[in-house]
Order: structure tokens, then C-alpha cells, then sequence
């Protein structure tokens, strides 16, 4: 369909909550140890939501700086979209409890999953929305409080997550504006799902005492198998996004990967031939924080001048699915 409207990045905003734990910390849980967390995965500290936190309540800080960024109101708002594998609840959706909890108007509201790859996801959406003409603010969020569904008895998974919200406010660029979403590329495998997965708590396998005596109520991961995947699929979405634009990885000034394993994170680099210089790495500090990682990063190289108005930025990402894309933009 012909795009009537470019769609800009107006605003962006993140949230980490203070607690952190640490593969210190870890290491007194499980049979690890913090050499081996930082070799195999990069990670240090992840941040851990308080217990009156619901992801709701991170979306929302990342929401507000968000906003405030973009100089638009909530009651400016048309849609409400929040990406995550962590909601508040099954039913209503984290994002109409972010709607009430900013005061925004009644606008349109709901939930998107798609694991890692929900922020991309969101965009998407949200770009195809703007570019018709329908909507003309868009609040995208990806926000997570994994910590309760990593079962802190199994050192393959418990080492990798984290708590976080990342936002992001897109509207209708004006015709005098460069900065615009190029392109967006996402897929999924469903033929993969098994890899990564929380069994129980659906409508396919229920809560109950045989579920919680078997720990189907975590997430349960094939990890191996996952990296490979992880490494082909990035790839492939970044080459499909430059190729779309016919553009070279030198036209790109940011690559904003998923941040699951700073291994993972250079094979792409190799696999694309790119620079590791010309990827932001934030796993060090927040793990694995799934739908939140891609805004949250985005966010922090805003914030801290790495990230300037008018550059190419190229986000990629992979999650259970197994989901997959890539959003090319000049910020
Ligand atoms: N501490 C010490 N040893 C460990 C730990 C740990 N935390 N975890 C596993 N090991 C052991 C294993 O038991 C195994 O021992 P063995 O050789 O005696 O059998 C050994 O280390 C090697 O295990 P592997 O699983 O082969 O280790 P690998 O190098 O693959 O690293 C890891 C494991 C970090 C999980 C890696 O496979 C990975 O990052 N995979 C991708 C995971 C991922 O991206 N998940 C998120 C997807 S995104 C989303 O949608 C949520």
C-alpha cells in the first residue's frame, strides 16, 4: 500500500527499576559463577522490578519521559500499544491499565506479542497506522517484569533476564522533516515455538498443583538451538531492511540489536561484516529484558549523545516464536 504520511520518532523515554541483581548474587542461588556468566553471555547485573511494580508501572515512567520528549499530551494520544510477554494480567491488557494510569483519552489500547521482537512489532504497527492518515500520535511501549516467570533454580535461564521499559512516541512527520521510518521487515516461525517457551498458564495447559510441581509456570529455553537461530535471523532482517532501501551497512551510522548474549551480538556483527563499534551494547547492565531492550537501548544512546537527529539507525531483533525483524529509520 502507498504510504501517504512519513512517520517520525518524536519522543523516546526508559524506566530500570533500582534493585539489582548480580551473578554475585546469582551465584549464591544456583551453581554458577560470575566468570562464566561474563564469558558466555556479556551479562553483569540485571534490574529487578520492587514487588509493588507491575509492568504497567515501568511502562509508565518510560511512557512519561517519553511524552514529555516528544512535547505531546496523553490526552494527544490515538493508540495505546504495549508489547510485552509480561503483562499485568491475561485480561485487561497492560496497555488499557497504561491508558488509565496516564489519564489519557479513551483512545484505542491493546497488548502485542511477539517475545523480543514486540517493540519492532509495535512499530510496525504503529508506522502502517500513521502513514494512512488514521492515527496521528502513537504511543509504543515494550515493558517487562520477567523476574516472575525465571525460575531462580535453573542456572540456563535464571543468569539472563531482567526488568525494564522502554517507550517511544511516533507521529506524522512534516513535509520539512528528514527523520522518518524507512522500512520495517517482521516474521515468525511458528514451526520453532517449542525453543522458547512458558507452558503453563494458557488456555493449553492451565494453572494447577501438577503445573507448579513441575515448574511449567517458567520459561523454559533451548539455548543452543536459540543462538543459532538468533544469529540467521538478525541477519537476514538487516540485510532484507538495507536492501529494501538499497543501502549499504556504511550508510548506517547505529545498528540497535536484541540483547540476549554479547556472543550473539558478534556473530551478527561478523555475519554482517559490520564494525562491533557500530552496535549499541547495553546487556552488561540490564540482561535480557525482552520486548523492553530495543527502546530502552534506543533511549540510553539518546540520552547520552551517541544517537543524533538526522543519522541512520538500523534495530534488529529475535524472540520466542520464534519471531524476527527489522525497523530501518533515520532518527
Ligand atoms: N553457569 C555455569 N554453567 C552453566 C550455566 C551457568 N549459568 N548454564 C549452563 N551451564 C553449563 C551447562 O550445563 C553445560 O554443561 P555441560 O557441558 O556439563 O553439559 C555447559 O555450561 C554448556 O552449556 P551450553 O548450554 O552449551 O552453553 P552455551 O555456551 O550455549 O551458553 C546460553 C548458554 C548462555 C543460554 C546460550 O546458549 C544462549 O545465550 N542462548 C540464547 C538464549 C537466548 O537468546 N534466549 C532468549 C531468547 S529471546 C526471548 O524471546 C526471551
Amino acid at each position: 500500500m502507498k504510504s501517504f504520511y512519513r512517520v517520525r520518532i518524536a519522543g523516546t523515554g526508559s524506566y530500570l527499576p533500582e534493585k539489582l541483581l548480580s551473578n554475585k548474587d546469582l551465584e549464591k542461588m544456583v551453581e554458577t559463577s560470575d566468570e562464566w556468566i561474563r564469558e558466555r553471555t556479556g551479562i553483569v547485573n540485571r534490574h529487578i522490578a520492587s514487588d509493588n511494580e507491575a509492568t504497567s508501572d515501568l511502562a509508565l515512567k518510560a511512557s512519561l519521559k517519553a511524552l514529555e520528549e516528544a512535547q505531546i499530551s496523553p490526552k494527544e494520544l490515538d493508540l495505546i500499544l504495549v508489547a510485552t510477554v509480561s503483562p499485568d494480567q491475561i485480561m485487561p491488557s497492560t496497555a488499557c491499565e497504561l491508558q488509565a494510569k496516564l489519564d489519557a483519552r479513551h483512545c484505542m489500547a491493546f497488548d502485542l506479542s511477539a517475545a523480543c521482537s514486540g517493540f519492532l512489532y509495535g512499530l510496525s504497527i504503529a508506522n502502517e497506522f500513521i502513514a494512512t492518515g488514521r492515527y496521528k500520535n502513537i504511543l509504543v511501549v515494550g515493558a517487562e517484569v520477567l523476574h516472575h516467570f525465571v525460575d531462580y533454580t535453573k542456572r540456563e535461564t535464571c543468569i539472563l533476564f531482567g526488568d525494564a521499559a522502554g517507550a517511544a512516541v511516533l507521529t506524522a512527520a512534516k513535509d520539512y522533516e528528514e527523520s522518518c521510518i524507512y522500512s520495517h521487515h517482521m516474521a515468525a516461525n511458528g514451526t520453532l515455538a517449542d525453543l522458547l517457551i512458558l507452558p503453563a498458564g494458557g488456555s493449553k495447559m492451565p494453572c494447577s498443583e501438577e503445573v507448579l510441581k513441575e515448574r511449567l509456570n517458567y520459561v523454559r529455553m533451548k539455548g543452543r538451538e536459540i543462538f543459532k537461530h538468533a544469529v540467521r535471523t538478525m541477519t537476514d532482517r538487516c540485510q532484507e531492511a538495507l536492501d529494501a532501501n538499497q543501502m549499504q551497512l556504511s550508510d548506517i551510522d547505529w545498528i540497535i540489536p536484541h540483547q540476549a548474549n554479547t556472543r550473539i551480538i558478534e556473530a551478527v556483527a561478523k555475519s554482517l561484516k559490520a564494525p562491533l563499534e557500530k552496535f549499541i551494547i547495553t546487556i552488561e547492565d540490564m540482561g535480557n529484558t525482552s520486548a523492553a531492550t530495543i527502546p530502552v537501548s534506543f533511549d540510553m544512546a539518546i540520552r547520552d549523545g551517541r544517537i543524533q537527529r538526522g543519522q541512520n539507525i538500523l534495530m534488529t531483533a529475535f524472540g520466542a516464536g520464534l519471531t524476527s525483524g527489522s525497523v530501518l529509520m533515520r532518527y
